[in-house]
């Protein structure tokens, strides 16, 4: 006996109905990127690993336990894309493209994580890059799409997380503060940051646990070391969206898990969800990413979401209803074994109908039940006496209305009829 083979720990396949939710979603955001004026950039799945280890930072989590590093047959080593952002500077400094370049994407992203509900390790995201500008509007711009989105997604119970980072100097000068801070209580933090805090601080700020949290409240904050253009920044970001009426709550312990972060941050949290996997979308500024990727020094800001959470949270809201119609409209079951069927599919389909057919020679009952189950909202019938007297018998699925449910009509009136029945 052969083995079956399933899909990988931690990855999923996305079959119907589940991917017509998806395409909703795929296409929903694609409208909104075009809308706010974003192209869609089409990047490798790996790059070489310095584009993640200097871009993502070699010493973040994501980089060091959780990244997908594999040597090709040339002995180069590669990385699967753990995330959107870095190969998308990559391909700005690659192409220079006129600034500011805005590019939307939507990729699998993998990452060796412990699989659970909302939490995978190939997951995918659709985002938005803007690079090429400082300019305040840019960030509020990537985030009100975001926020438009999940809008018109019907998401509701949704809260956006603000903070800023600050530039490097100003990072600097916060990390240090901070770094004495935890030395001072270095006994009372968790388990793993009793031992790996002084390594990056900034990690000990996002630690979920009790221990941890006691130390950070009674600590300094970052926005209390903004330099003046900084604070000028975030205030500036922060009066548009308050004008725009899209609330933010400052959350000044707001760390994100990649080095490339600057100034403006946030995060997207679904109420609906548990805490474990409640971020539903990203992102931020990344001024120094360009150039350390070999650019010229400009800023950037994009946000990225997670499909599959989107999804969830919108199961979570009880939302279930399509975003893009993918029903069947007509089926056609034919019993005459000719061409009847092929030619008559293909017109209907260059009319603009979404068609399906019986396929392999099968009964009219069998053809019948696969149409009832194709969610298709008419059957048309071709047999032999359909053929004789050029006539085509129409049957509604979906009514309960008798009258309505079988009519034989001229082959030359069938286009009218479908006009009426199906309003389009
Ligand atoms: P991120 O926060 O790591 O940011 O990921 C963005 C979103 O992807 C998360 O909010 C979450 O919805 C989803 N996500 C992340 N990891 C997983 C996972 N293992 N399973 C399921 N969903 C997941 C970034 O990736 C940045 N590139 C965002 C960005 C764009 N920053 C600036 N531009």
């Amino acid at each position: 006996m052969s083995a079956s083979f399933r899909a990988p720990v931690g990855t999923h396949d996305v079959l119907a109905p589940q991917s017509a939710l998806w395409e909703g979603l795929i296409a929903t955001f694609a409208d909104f990127a075009y809308r706010y004026g974003f192209t869609l950039a089409l990047t490798p799945m790996f790059e070489e690993i310095g584009v993640f280890n200097r871009g993502i930072g070699e010493h973040s989590d994501v980089a060091t336990k959780e990244m997908y590093v594999f040597q090709d047959r040339g002995e180069r080593t590669y990385a699967l894309r753990p995330e959107g952002t870095a190969s998308v500077v990559r391909a700005f400094v690659q192409h220079q493209p006129t600034t500011p370049y805005k590019a939307w994407y939507v990729t699998p992203a993998f990452r060796y994580e412990r699989p659970q509900a909302g939490r995978y390790r190939q997951h995918h995201q659709l985002g938005v890059e803007a690079i090429g500008s400082d300019d305040p509007a840019l960030d509020v711009e990537v985030i009100t799409l975001a926020w438009r989105f999940y809008q018109a997604l019907g998401l509701t119970r949704i809260r956006l997380l603000l903070n800023s980072m600050g530039h490097v100097e100003c990072r600097a000068r916060y990390v240090a503060v901070l770094r004495a801070h935890l030395e001072e209580h270095r006994s009372q933090l968790c388990d793993e940051h009793a031992t790996t805090w002084s390594q990056n601080p900034l990690r000990v700020l996002d630690c979920k646990r009790d221990a941890c949290i006691g130390v950070i409240n009674d600590g300094p904050l970052l926005p209390d070391f903004l330099c003046a253009d900084c604070a000028a920044h975030f205030a500036a970001v922060r009066s548009a969206l308050s004008d725009l009426g899209i609330d933010s709550t400052l959350e000044p312990r707001l760390v994100r898990g990649f080095d490339y972060y600057t100034r403006t941050t946030f995060e997207f949290v679904a109420d609906a969800l548990g805490n474990a996997q409640n971020a539903i979308g990203g992102g931020g500024r990344y001024d120094g990413l360009s150039e350390q990727l070999g650019g010229k020094p400009v800023g950037g800001v994009g946000f990225g979401s997670g499909i599959e959470r989107l999804l969830l949270a919108r199961e979570a809201e009880g939302l279930t209803g399509n975003l893009i119609n993918r029903t069947i409209d007509i089926f056609v079951v034919d019993t005459t074994g000719d061409d009847v069927a092929t030619v008559l599919v293909d017109d209907l389909r260059a009319r603009g109908y979404a068609v399906e057919r019986g396929f392999d020679g099968r009964s009219m009952k069998s053809q019948m039940k696969v149409a009832d189950r194709s969610g298709a909202a008419l059957a048309l019938l071709v047999g032999p006496q359909e053929v004789a007297a050029d006539e085509i018998t129409i049957r509604e699925l979906r009514s309960d209305d008798f009258d309505r449910a079988q009519l034989r009509v001229a082959r030359d009136e069938l286009w009218t009829v479908l006009r009426e029945r199906l309003n389009k």
